[in-house]
């Protein structure tokens, strides 16, 4: 990582740029700046799919349109975030050195087509990409108008040549030193499928083994390292061509395919690209899974992030693409800024004229004109960013945190039983982050390699599998006064898919003062209740109604604060409590609905004396409140994701900063105030 990097001192705002595809026409790319700057365009991400326009044929570079590019850019005040090529190689290089095409998992090598498809391993990719980072970089590393490098797009996909099959064999070496230690952990003896020798072992493939549990899990975990490995491989052929600008790579919507938290050392910062589907449900529930993801991005390095690529218009990929309504672009695009982000940007800047995203809404669309209704829009959010400069480099400071973690959803996902059709885990998450949300809380979303020091209050929802020493972080959280909510199917089994022996959660039944016994799942329809117990310490005093899992639960020392209402455990604990060292930990046993965990989370906020960011404050439903400081500041962000105009009430102190009205918060409208502290 380049050790300077901190922030970018004020907030960028732009997109994914694509001037190869009007070389010939010099009066467009003449428009485009000129319509740039009067959106309040400072960044452009150049150069993403660019390599066949600069390395035409093998050895032979044209760096001029780019130099042209750049320097004019430069001159009109847009900087560049300048990408490696290599999410798109060029037609002659899979022609000739057919090792750079990747293979499936049933052995087929793809032939050369579409993008994102090279293989990680391949000493003639890398190198291939190694000399055109250099080039790039020797040409480009210390021009004043490039900001920082975008490291190719969008990694994601898997290879299984032999290359990376023989990768993957060291790779479990190292890990296990010995096949034994291999076939232990990997439980070879069910179904007698033993190996004998590491040169034995395959990754997962339909034609082969696919149901070994842990032979799937550490693939996964391979080709995140092997993609984190490429990306440092891209990243350093910069850094020794000379050229230490900050380095970041785009992040996708909950991608399965690679534990993004392994980049977080590698990357000087965070960035994604963000495509909410707005308007099929309410926008304020959208609004509350979007600001989840920006919280998940945030959390992996607890430092400002870079909303990469939105999409201004319509995208063209989802099943039915709908326009954005009146003020849900400037909403949208502000709420990253609520949550953290240092940048709006979006894809793209003009729409392409064929090919596939020919129709993909763009701040600069076919017309070609600044009178459109979505670049007044976009006109209006830079202007917006602009009066938020100062916000750049602020951090979010959260007391609440949730356990989100990818290991932990590729074994439960892949563990065959209790449920196969669906484990709701990302909707059990976002319960939990709801909760917190509307109790008027900023929320940290980690993974179990985190430190858990910083937070008074952890959702730990559905954590079947324990990551090495996790049970211990939770033990030291709860002793040192920490509020843990804990639900069923949590320390279950160990990182290697083993199931714990001896009871679970796996060491925290002490803590929690009971033992998981059965866990009992429902069909799609079926549903049960949780039922107060009379005068329980909550005071909550109606029935909430459950589906999908009961978890069945023998209670040693907790305190059961809802039982269940109906079936042959009617009358067993539905949620406990349990006063340990200086903290309490509770445990939720079943699937409950939305509001339980409200209630019940703002109850014990309350109890426990956490203080919202607004305190005294009751804001209308539909209203995000967030928050960002920096040394001397503190801002607030208030915006109503709800279709109508709602009241405030606001204390006198805050300053606004942008929108003048305390009183009044119209639909898609936001509100930044600021108090300082110094
Ligand atoms: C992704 C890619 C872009 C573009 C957009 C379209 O985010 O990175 O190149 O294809 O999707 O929404
Ligand atoms: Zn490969």
């Amino acid at each position: 990582m380049s050790e300077v990097f901190h922030s970018f001192g004020k907030m960028l705002y732009g997109g994914d740029y694509n001037p190869e595809q009007w070389l010939d026409h010099p009066e467009i790319l003449e428009q485009d700046i000129a319509l740039m700057k009067e959106a309040h365009i400072n960044v452009v991400s150049l150069g993403i799919f660019s390599w066949s326009a600069l390395e035409p044929e093998e050895g032979r570079y044209d760096f001029s349109w780019m130099e042209e590019r750049i320097n004019t850019l430069y001159e009109n005040g847009i900087s560049v975030f300048l990408a490696t090529p290599s999410g798109s190689r060029p037609r002659w290089m899979a022609e000739k050195y057919p090792e750079v095409l990747r293979v499936d998992a049933r052995g087929q090598r793809a032939r050369y087509g579409e993008r994102h498809n090279h293989c990680y391993t391949s000493p003639v990719y890398r190198q291939k990409v190694r000399q055109m980072n250099m080039e790039l970089a020797k040409r480009f590393g210390s021009h004043p108008g490039v900001i920082a490098w975008h490291i190719s797009n969008e990694y994601g996909g898997e290879c299984h040549c032999p290359l990376c099959q023989a990768e993957f064999r060291s790779w479990l070496k190292k890990k296990y030193g010995t096949i034994e230690n291999l076939n232990r952990s990997w439980y070879t003896a069910f179904w007698g499928h033993a190996y004998q020798d590491f040169d034995q072992v395959e990754g997962p493939s339909p034609l082969g083994d696919s149901s070994v549990h842990a032979l799937n899990l550490d693939w996964k975990r391979f080709v995140t390292d092997r993609t984190v490995d490429f990306m440092k491989h891209e990243i350093q052929a910069l850094r020794d061509a000379g050229s230490d600008k900050p380095a970041t790579t785009n992040m996708m919507y909950y991608y399965d395919g690679l534990n993004y938290h392994k980049f977080a050392d590698a990357v000087d910062f965070v960035s994604w690209d963000n495509y909410p589907v707005w308007h099929k449900g309410p926008e304020t529930e959208t609004a509350m899974d979007t600001g989840m993801y920006h919280d998940i991005m945030r959390s992996i390095q607890k430092k400002p992030f870079y909303l990469m690529e939105s999409c201004p218009a319509a995208t063209n990929w989802q099943s039915v693409s709908k326009v954005k309504r009146p003020g849900l672009l400037e909403a949208a695009s502000l709420q990253a800024v609520a949550h953290g982000s240092d940048s709006v940007q979006y894809f793209q800047i003009r729409q392409s004229r064929g090919s596939s995203e020919k129709f993909h809404g763009a701040v600069i669309d076919h017309y070609g004109g600044n009178d459109t209704r979505v670049f007044g829009e976009v006109r209006q959010t830079g202007a917006d960013l602009e009066k938020l400069r100062d916000l750049a480099g602020s951090s979010v400071r959260a007391q609440a945190a949730l356990i989100y973690d990818w290991e932990n959803r590729w074994a439960m996902e892949d563990a065959a039983g209790p449920r196969n059709q669906n484990l709701f885990y990302k909707e059990t998450v976002e319960k939990s982050y709801y909760a917190f949300r509307k109790a008027g809380l900023n929320v940290d979303v980690i993974d179990m390699e985190q430190s858990l020091e910083d937070y008074q209050v952890l959702a730990v929802p559905m954590v079947y599998m324990f990551r090495v020493g996790f049970e211990e972080k939770l033990r030291s959280f709860v002793e040192r006064g920490g509020t843990l909510f804990m639900t069923y199917w949590s320390g279950i089994v160990d990182d290697t898919d083993l199931c714990f022996l001896g009871g679970s959660p796996h060491g925290l039944m002490d803590v929690l003062g009971l033992r998981h016994e059965e866990l009992d799942a429902l069909y799609d329809g079926e549903t049960n209740r949780a039922v107060p117990v009379a005068d329980n310490p909550l005071g909550l005093t109606r029935s909430y109604s459950c589906e999908h899992f009961c978890d069945l639960v023998k209670v040693t020392d907790a305190k059961p604060l809802f039982v269940y209402g109906d079936d042959f455990y009617a009358g067993q604990p539905a949620l406990t409590c349990h006063s340990w060292g200086r903290g309490q930990a509770y445990y939720i046993c079943a699937d409950m609905e939305q509001s339980f965990y409200d209630d019940v989370y703002g109850k014990v906020l309350e109890q426990q004396k956490i203080r919202p960011i607004l305190p005294g404050v009751k804001l209308p439903e539909g209203v995000e409140v967030t928050s960002r400081e920096s040394d001397t500041t503190v801002y607030i962000f208030l915006q109503n994701f709800g279709r109508e105009e709602v009241q405030l009430e606001l204390p006198e102190e805050l300053e606004p900063v942008l929108g003048g009205d305390k009183k009044r918060l119209p639909s898609f409208g936001t509100l930044v105030l600021e108090r300082k502290v110094k």
